[in-house]
């Protein structure tokens, strides 16, 4: 008996740190963060399938046209691979199926897209192989998997704490509105928090909070959310890619509230006042910068678009 073709699909968000926070690092090498986290509407989707004609594991990845595809891992070091083989070894089995990842959210971009892709294939691979994991469990292995995947899973706006993997929620009612600029080199995460620690050798071990931006945000207005968002990354991000600079000035001349580096870059992000000044703001960009995004936030951590036994 063969059995029936299974498809499930997945959709996870980029991530945003409307604060990032960073201390000195601690003796794992991490860095402390107090971090405030958006899900946006930008998105990388999974589908995993599943019967007799796939019987091994393969992982496909394609990527929307401003994706830099030189950044991706080689075939078989994918974070999909990995969830993968977290997932199936804590249920006692081996990973199975074809999995074909559809990349919009930048590599190497600072807006955890291989996190994304993390929690997508934790939240499908569980579907497909109908294992019912727990929640609690997808959270333990997404941390084990990277620092910013738990935030994937549970998406909206939430307070990072530890390296990033403790996640509380936060109650943020309002829309906010995004231009995200991506830049066609990505840059490398660890690189960045090395020139951080050397730029600042005296950081204190516990990163400031984030009460402003929190306080900010409850306003629901926009003026006060561009005024307190912070990024503690953007400092050595700038100084190892000063053409970021030049980006960040150019989407504030062109009507932005502020601009500022994601994460750890390269991407540049803009809060702006509505939809509409979101759009004309990318519409000006383009001029000059091939991709210009609107996104909005927060939006939903990982979860399953589809479950579906494939037709006759
Ligand atoms: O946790 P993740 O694998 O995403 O981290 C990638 C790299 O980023 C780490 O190896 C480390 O160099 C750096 N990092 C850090 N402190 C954090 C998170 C990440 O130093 N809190």
């Amino acid at each position: 008996m063969t059995d029936p073709p299974r498809v499930v699909v997945a959709r996870a968000a980029a991530k945003i740190n409307l604060y990032l926070g960073v201390g000195a690092p601690r003796a794992d090498g991490f860095h402390p963060l107090t971090t405030v986290y958006q899900a946006i509407s930008l998105y990388d989707d999974l589908t995993a399938r599943a019967g007799s004609e796939h019987p091994g594991w393969t992982v496909a990845v394609r990527v929307a046209p401003y994706v830099d595809a030189a950044a991706l891992p080689a075939a078989g070091e994918n974070i999909v691979d990995r969830a993968a083989a977290a997932l199936a070894a804590h249920h006692g089995r081996v990973p199975t199926g074809r999995v074909e990842v559809v990349k919009q959210i930048p590599v190497a971009g600072g807006l955890a897209g291989g996190s994304a892709d993390a929690a997508a294939a934790l939240v499908a691979l569980d579907a497909l192989w109908e294992l019912g994991s727990p929640v609690d469990v997808l959270r333990e292995l997404a941390a084990d998997l990277g620092s910013d995947v738990p935030f994937a899973l549970v998406g909206g706006t939430a307070l990072g704490t530890g390296r990033g993997e403790r996640v509380d929620p936060v109650v943020d009612s309002a829309t906010w509105w995004w231009v995200v600029v991506p830049s066609a080199v990505g840059l490398s995460t660890p690189a960045v928090y090395r020139h951080f620690d050397a730029l600042f050798p005296q950081a204190s071990s516990t990163p400031a909070p984030a009460d402003e931006l929190l306080a900010a945000l409850a306003t629901r207005d926009p003026v006060r959310l561009a005024v307190a968002l912070h990024n503690d990354l953007q400092a050595p991000a700038l100084d190892l890619r000063p053409d970021l600079a030049v980006v960040l000035e150019r989407g504030e001349a062109a009507g932005a509230l502020r601009g500022l580096v994601s994460g750890s870059g390269p991407t540049c992000l803009f809060l702006c006042a509505s939809e509409a000044a979101a759009v004309a703001v990318a519409a000006e960009l383009r001029a000059v910068h091939p991709v210009a995004l609107v996104a909005h936030g927060p939006v939903p951590g990982a979860g399953l678009v589809t479950s579906a036994v494939a037709g006759p």
